[in-house]
């Protein structure tokens, strides 16, 4: 039976540990939110947004809009890019269809682009300097460091290649001399691969995708799925949890498992920024 790797613990534990560096800072590092529209799920993830940077000791503020326009969006942008007490700008996504989403997450400063999905921030990544990193790969990968999996050496499988998680997933893993291989909608047999994998991260949004006779004996095994089951309405994950568990070392589950992480690691990027901006922190370029 896989170890299961407890996100919600993880969670618990990194907002723990913000809370009490941040009592020690000057001032209480700003995170500013900007939701447009009326998503039910974005509602929910901004809630907890709010609840999240209350424990963690920040000042949040959240921008609720029912429509603007693109004009009025780049303009609230570029004030709380000079607002010196903001130190995250966060727009959840998605954004109404009339908004160009590339323009507005590109006029984010990229100090403050807590999601790092600016550009520069995407390169800063690929060359490797230190930066704000995007919050579910980061997620993850503080749960490799806690379960003391380590990735040199590892054959490592990535399916799903989007910008906010497959992509930069392999990134982060290539920085720990894992020797990493993308699969995709396109790739013709997935379980060729999958079957390689010593840490396989599967990120398609597919209920379902990964039975036990894709994943390796002993395999790390990381969800980063969140589906709704059409017929229980329940939260699943792209893998079949009951029979690869039997299988895997390590495991995480859905829900409880990369969700919980990727929102500590919003609010661990959020002090990052601010001790940035308070000068406090000469890491970050
Ligand atoms: N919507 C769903 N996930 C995310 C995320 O990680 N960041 C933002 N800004 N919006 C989202």
């Amino acid at each position: 039976m896989a170890i299961l790797i407890d996100g919600k613990q993880l969670a618990a534990d990194v907002r723990n540990r913000i809370k009490e560096a941040t009592s020690k800072l000057p001032r209480r590092p700003g995170l500013a939110v900007i939701l447009v529209g009326e998503d039910p799920a974005s509602q929910v993830y901004v809630r907890n947004k709010e609840k999240d940077c209350i424990h963690c000791g920040f000042a949040g503020q959240t921008y609720r809009m029912e429509d603007c326009s693109e004009e009025e969006l780049l303009a609230l942008i570029g004030r709380l890019n000079k607002n010196e007490n903001i130190d995250g700008i966060l727009v959840q996504l998605p954004l109404p269809a009339h908004i160009n989403e590339r323009r507005i997450l590109e006029a984010i400063d990229p100090d403050k682009d807590v999601d790092a999905f600016h550009p520069t921030n995407v390169g800063r990544m690929l060359v490797g300097k230190p930066v704000l990193l995007p919050c579910t790969p980061a997620g993850v990968m503080e749960m490799f460091r806690a379960y003391g999996i380590d990735l040199a050496g590892k054959n490592c499988v990535v399916v799903g290649r989007s910008n906010i998680v497959g992509k930069p997933m392999g990134l982060l893993m290539l920085r720990e001399d894992a020797t990493v291989t993308f699969c995709h909608s396109k790739t013709p047999d997935l379980a060729e691969h999958t079957r390689q994998a010593d840490v396989l991260v599967v990120a398609a949004g597919r209920q379902g995708l990964i039975s036990a006779d894709m994943v390796k004996e002993g395999a790390v095994v990381i969800d980063v799925a969140m589906n709704r089951d059409p017929e229980t309405g329940k939260f699943t994950g792209d893998v079949l949890f009951d029979e690869v568990e039997k299988k895997a070392s390590h495991i995480t589950p859905v829900p409880g498992g990369v969700g919980p992480m990727t929102r500590a690691i919003l609010m661990q990027n959020v002090f990052a920024a601010a001790k940035y901006h308070m000068g406090l922190d000469t890491d970050e370029e």
